[in-house]
């Protein structure tokens, strides 16, 4: 069985990674638009520097719970079968143990320099605009995808979508394409599509069936009802 795992802010929240669309519609505290635009970094390079510096730092006081966990564990099992994608620029899903993970939306722990295209680890501050380690000009922006830019992966992403016997998607309110748009692209190539999320997200009606309930709960049950058909 070939799965195909999306996942969403919401697979972080227990971990105590605030998810983007809360009740204030704020992302915390910031209007989307002001931190995560390529015209608000035009704009106010240093102020979103020190907004993803937060975030980066804030890395450290956080732990993978066990929806991450029972995600790694599933790929111990299937391997290449499983494929996991995630919107989220945390490293939570490989603190957890998984191996492959294409992160969609970047990565805070990396740095993509504008002089030489180049991509390096990162867990410092960037809002200082340090010198590139590869090419020495000062060029650093978080290696993170903004509204207006191109999400990473896209044609191994519709690849892995086209032959998925299964697409799960775990704590994704379904808002932001082209993730939202996964479920039916799936569905439309016949594969069966599961929701887990604490509430409807606003696709739920796409998905085949829907679990509501935290995803530290609902994707261990899960992880388990599959890992039960290969017999374990
Ligand atoms: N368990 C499961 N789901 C949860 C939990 C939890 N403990 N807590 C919250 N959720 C759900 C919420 O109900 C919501 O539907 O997770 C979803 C989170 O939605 P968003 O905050 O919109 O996050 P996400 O869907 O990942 O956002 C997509 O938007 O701002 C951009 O680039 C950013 O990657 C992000 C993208
Ligand atoms: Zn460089």
């Amino acid at each position: 069985m070939r799965i195909v795992v999306l996942t969403g802010a919401g697979i972080s929240a227990e971990s105590g990674v605030p998810t983007f669309r809360d009740a204030d519609g704020l992302w915390e505290g910031h209007r989307i638009e002001d931190v995560a635009t390529p015209e608000a970094y035009e704009a106010q390079p240093t102020a979103v520097q020190r907004f993803y510096d937060d975030r980066r730092k804030s890395l450290a006081g956080v732990e993978p719970n066990p929806a991450h966990v029972a995600l790694a564990r599933l790929e111990e099992v299937l391997g290449e079968d499983l494929f996991l994608v995630t919107q989220n620029i945390d490293d939570l899903h490989e603190r957890g143990g998984s191996q492959q993970v294409a992160h969609m939306h970047g990565e805070l722990l990396k740095a993509w320099c504008r002089s030489c295209d180049g991509r390096v680890p990162w867990t410092g501050e960037l809002a200082d605009f340090p010198p590139c380690p590869r090419c020495g000009v000062s060029e650093l922006r978080p290696d993170v995808v903004w509204f207006g830019e191109i999400p990473y992966g896209m044609d191994e992403i519709q690849r892995r979508l086209l032959r998925a016997d299964l697409f799960v998607s775990v704590g994704t309110s379904g808002a932001v394409y082209p993730a939202a748009g996964f479920v039916q692209l799936a569905a439309s190539c016949g594969a069966k599509t599961l929701e887990l999320n604490l509430e409807p997200s606003e696709g739920t009606h796409f998905f085949s069936e829907a679990r509501h309930g935290r995803a530290g709960d609902l994707v261990p049950v899960w992880v388990d009802e599959v890992l039960r058909s290969y017999g374990f």
